[in-house]
């Protein structure tokens, strides 16, 4: 019989078996492919020491094709808990040196276990894949792991942060959970996602892409818009994840955390007095709006590589988390589109989830015309942005900057969608459509046509005519723009409001 010692020394040896994972060989085949172990990135996205690993010893029950002598360590995935400047956070990471990271059943239970756990304690979960999909040799068991995992996800969408990073070959099953979570990360060069990937749509169509091409971290970033972000290399994915939680609340019952970001709540900014162009077609980089009024400058883009006609960030103000939404004018003159729509109202809906302010910066020409928007549902897709505003009931404050036309005035948040705060530059322009638009239609073959577009430009195209209605609270100088916002929020800061009870509502898709 063994003795306590004995006892001891064959459970250290276990778990340093458990730690080698797949072996050294596939270890240094991780590294040479420019990527971390699981272990490594968890080491590194945690704070030092603070890790706790979950289900060492699970082991899978597959005997098909060989996988009886197979013996898995980990089951291919790392589980456990930890913190991240300080605050509770639920993490997986998938280890590729151990059956390509591959998803069978008990790895699958694995990740249900720190799903369930992360509800319970109401803390973030952090996915870190790198797999090559379901585990063949498991069949439907394999299927039926990814469904457990999905069905938690959903459950957990709005209720904790759930963040996803593609760190290497996601195929098949291995897209979907992230693509149910609320933010994806890619790696540059070493990632891919895909549902089928370029030998199966050589067979079935013939059409010849590169992995890269079909799903690397740009084509999801800035063509398909599946990813949020993109990062340079593992290490620069993690950091990313830990500046993204530093804006989040951990789950729906709090408020983000509120950080002393030493900027002055009163500091006003000269320059934006004489950032916008005389001229109104000229464009200007919102983004230099953007950084002059919030704290210290900083703010952190989500989709910064998609649909560049909206900005959608977070930043702070006096230290409290707000989520940005802005027109851009320097890219497409800052029209909505089918991406805009997509990108801003799925921005939106993430933050009154977590509790967080929006602060919508307008400057919209309109919706962009065309058979191509018209044929792609642009009625469908900007009519997301309705709901979602209107849906919202976390503080919303709404700065027109410039051209507020027509429906897509509504989009960004007026009054009557639900903005608590409505302040705009002398510079805005409310109106039904521009003046050129207009003139075409109500003045057309007046001769005295000029004329009354200058007096249309005169009358409407100013902030002053929905300052007479009260559909703009107040009209201020670009300087004091700041202050303005961080009075109106910690005006809002005690704001409720209810909508009907409901099952869910049904935003158009
Ligand atoms: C079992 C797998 C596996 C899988 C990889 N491996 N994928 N084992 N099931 N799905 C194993 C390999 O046999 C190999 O084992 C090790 O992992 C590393 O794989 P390599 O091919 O050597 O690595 P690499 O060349 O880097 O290629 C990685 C890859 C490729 C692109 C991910 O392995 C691949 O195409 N895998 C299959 C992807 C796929 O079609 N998955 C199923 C999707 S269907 P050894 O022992 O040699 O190290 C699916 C349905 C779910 O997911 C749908 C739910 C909605």
């Amino acid at each position: 019989m063994a003795t306590v010692q004995e006892k001891i020394q064959d459970l250290k040896k276990r778990q340093e078996k458990v730690k080698l994972g797949g072996g050294q060989k596939r270890i240094e085949k991780q590294h040479a492919s420019g990527k971390l172990t699981a272990r490594e990135r968890i080491e590194k996205l945690l704070d030092p020491g603070s890790f706790v690993e979950l289900d060492q010893f699970v082991r899978h029950r597959c005997t098909n094709f060989g996988m009886e002598k197979e013996e898995a360590p980990g089951e291919g995935v790392v589980t456990g808990y930890g913190t991240i400047d300080g605050r509770l956070v639920y993490v997986f990471a998938q280890d590729f040196t151990v059956v390509g990271g591959s998803l069978g059943e008990m790895h699958a239970a694995k990740i249900v276990k720190v799903q369930e756990l992360a509800m319970k304690m109401g803390a973030p979960l952090i996915g870190l894949n790198d797999s090559g999909g379901a585990r063949i040799q498991e069949a439907v068991d394999a299927l039926s792991g990814y469904g457990k995992i999905f069905f938690r996800n959903t459950l957990a969408s709005g209720v904790i942060p759930q963040i996803s990073a593609i760190m290497g070959p996601c195929a098949g099953g291995a897209v979907y959970s992230p693509a149910l979570t609320d933010f994806i990360f890619m790696v540059k060069n070493t990632s891919q996602m895909f549902i089928t990937g370029p030998q199966v749509i050589k067979s079935v169509t013939a059409e010849e892409v590169t992995a890269e091409e079909l799903g690397g971290a740009m084509t999801h970033n800035s063509v398909s818009g599946v990813a949020h972000f993109a990062a340079e290399n593992d290490e620069d994915c993690l950091r990313q994840i830990r500046y993204l939680l530093s804006f989040l609340p951990s789950n729906n019952l709090e408020e983000p955390p509120v950080v002393d970001t030493g900027d002055d709540p009163n500091r006003m900014d000269e320059s934006l007095n004489t950032l916008l162009p005389d001229n109104p077609n000229q464009p200007y980089n919102m983004k230099d709006v953007i950084s002059r009024i919030v704290d210290n400058g900083e703010f952190y883009e989500v989709h910064a590589h998609y649909a560049q006609n909206i900005i959608t960030c977070f930043a702070r103000f006096d230290g409290q988390t707000v989520g940005i939404i802005a027109n851009q004018p320097s890219v497409m003159a800052g029209c909505l589109d089918i991406n805009a729509s997509d990108k801003a109202a799925r921005f939106i809906r993430f933050c009154d989830a977590f509790n967080i302010p929006l602060v919508n910066l307008v400057d919209v020409p309109g919706f962009l015309p065309g058979t191509g928007q018209e044929y792609g549902g642009i009625i469908r897709h900007g009519a997301k942005m309705l709901y979602a505003y209107s849906e919202a009931t976390v503080p919303k404050v709404t700065v027109i900057t410039r051209k507020a036309y027509g429906g897509s005035y509504l989009a960004m948040c007026s009054q009557d969608l639900g903005a608590d705060q409505v302040l705009a530059w002398p510079t805005a322009e409310i109106a039904v459509m521009g003046p050129a638009g207009a003139a075409n239609i109500i003045f057309r073959g007046d001769p005295d046509a000029k004329a009354k577009t200058e007096k249309y430009v005169e009358e409407f195209a100013t902030p002053y005519k929905a300052a007479e209605r009260g559909f703009v609270d107040m009209v201020i100088e670009p300087m004091e723009t700041r202050p303005r916002i961080i009075t109106a929020l910690n005006m809002l800061a005690t704001k409720r409001e209810s909508r009907p009870a409901k099952k869910h509502g049904n935003i158009p898709l």
